[in-house]
């Protein structure tokens, strides 16, 4: 059973994300918490209400939209978490899960803990699968990136700052990030499922070059 604070959290995250992008909006939030309550199953020891209030405020205020200023998210969880009187200890958990969230800079992260692993599991199946593939083209399609460019090649080994400010086209992407995530996972059952949306990616990518008649080189 979720707390009450975990139930006020949902409906703060939903209203804040009324109008938020197709690929990181409330629904987005609400798989991720729910992916992360299906890990916690698996995961007894966990800090259960921590792991809730991170899946709920881990895109509560992302980056991308805000000019690129990496501590709104942080700060904006830390406001709700002071206002709801949640203590100190376990909401700087919170806060440093919604830090330390996300693939920059490679997937390497200055913070860990049992509880972040779960939420970054759960926030990498949703990039992956039927839905990673929706919110990818969703998301080249907010910033007005082409879909497929035979020309533009990946490179999967972009370093934060690249990443950030890469137009590359949307089909790329599976190659710079998606691809990559499934030995990423931190957890057996994030892996196994990782495994099956994985492959779900490359049928997707299979199919994709044979109705283009070519696979150049760059996308195998
Ligand atoms: P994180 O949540 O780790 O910051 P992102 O916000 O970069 O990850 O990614 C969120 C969603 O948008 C994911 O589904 C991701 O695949 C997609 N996405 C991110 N960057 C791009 C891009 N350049 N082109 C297409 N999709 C993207
Ligand atoms: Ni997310």
């Amino acid at each position: 059973m979720s707390s009450v604070l975990v139930l006020k959290t949902r409906d703060y995250a939903q209203q804040e994300l009324s109008k938020a992008e197709g690929g990181h909006d409330w629904e987005h939030v609400r798989r991720v918490w729910q992916t992360s309550k299906s890990l916690l199953e698996q995961t007894p020891e966990a800090d259960a209400e921590v792991v809730e209030l991170a899946a709920l405020l881990h895109d509560i205020a992302d980056s991308k939209f805000h000019g690129g200023d990496e501590e709104i998210g942080p700060r904006t969880a830390e406001q709700w978490l002071k206002s709801q009187g949640f203590e100190a200890e376990r909401r700087e958990h919170v806060v440093q899960i919604v830090r330390h969230m996300g693939f920059k800079g490679g997937g390497v992260s200055s913070f860990s803990s049992l509880e972040m692993e779960l939420v970054q599991d759960a926030d990498r199946l949703d990039a992956l699968g039927a839905i990673g593939i929706a919110r990818c083209f969703s998301f080249g399609g907010y910033k007005g990136n082409p879909i497929y460019q035979p020309d533009f090649k990946p490179n999967p080994g972009m370093s934060k700052e690249e990443y950030k400010k890469s137009n590359s086209p949307s089909l790329n992407h599976f190659y710079e990030k998606l691809l990559l995530l499934k030995d990423c996972m931190n957890t057996v059952a994030g892996r196994k499922e990782a495994e099956h949306r994985d492959a779900f990616l490359r049928q997707f990518l299979d199919e994709f070059f044979r109705e283009m008649g070519e696979r150049p080189e760059g996308f195998e």
